[in-house]
């Protein structure tokens, strides 16, 4: 029982934690999506091409719902949560879901009609990261309605772990640069750094909760 609490404590900490750092981030990326979706000067704006309104849009919705998933996805895994308020969850999940697919779907078409600021591994990199939230949503949505609950639970913590990924990305950048003061990374993001980031920000951490997911079934067995 003590330690259930201890366990449910430090998982309140830690998320609340996690969730206060990227607040700023957040934040940025909601504003720098809804600012242009809702008629702001795009004059200097690095992501807008007049003559591609799909990608303008792709790009700025992703960014605008990107916030949202970031914000709202770990109140779904907030302890004692979904027990109290099943209908909440299961609302949420769905637009979460939605948003996932969106975001994904977004940043692929972006990068499909202008491309990266970094090239073709940058491209690759995103791709598929895009992909895989787009599978995971896709997923945590089918098994819920499927009433599959474990599995369902396996998917949306890939999606959890996945959301937070582009904040990592800029979390790995503002450590590297403190620490080293950008060694390896160029301002065309083709240094050794910028093409190890292109897939450092989400593969490891996903590898990670696959080991976690993996070491649980097997204890379970
Ligand atoms: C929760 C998730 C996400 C959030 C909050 C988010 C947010 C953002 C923000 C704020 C930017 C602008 C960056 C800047 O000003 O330099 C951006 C750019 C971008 N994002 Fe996302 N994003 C998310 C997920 C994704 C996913 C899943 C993809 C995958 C396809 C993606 C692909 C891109 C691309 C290609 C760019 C433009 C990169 C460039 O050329 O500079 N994002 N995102």
């Amino acid at each position: 029982m003590a330690t259930t609490r201890r366990r449910t404590l430090s998982l309140w900490i830690g998320w609340g934690l996690l969730i206060l750092l990227a607040l700023p981030f957040v934040h940025w990326s909601l504003t720098s999506g809804v600012g242009p979706l809702t008629g702001a000067d795009l004059a200097d704006n690095r992501f807008y091409t007049p003559q591609l309104t799909l990608a303008n849009l792709a790009i700025f919705s992703h960014m605008a719902l990107g916030a949202g998933l970031m914000l709202f996805i770990p109140l779904q895994v907030w302890p004692g949560l979904r027990q109290r308020w099943p209908g909440y969850h299961r609302w949420m999940g769905r637009v979460l879901c939605l948003a996932g697919v969106i975001v994904g779907l977004g940043g692929l078409t972006y990068i499909a009609m202008r491309g990266t600021i970094g090239g073709v591994w940058m491209n690759a990199g995103f791709a598929l990261y895009g992909a895989l939230v787009v599978i995971c949503a896709g997923q945590a949505l089918r098994h819920a309605r499927y009433k599959a609950f474990a599995i369902h639970r396996q998917w949306a913590l890939r999606l959890l772990v996945l959301s937070f990924g582009s904040w990592l990305y800029r979390v790995h950048y503002g450590l590297w640069y403190l620490a080293t003061g950008g060694v390896a990374s160029t301002p065309d993001f083709d240094g050794a750094f910028d093409l190890v980031q292109n897939f450092a920000f989400y593969l490891p951490y996903l590898l990670a909760l696959e080991l976690e997911l993996w070491m649980r079934r097997a204890q379970s067995v």
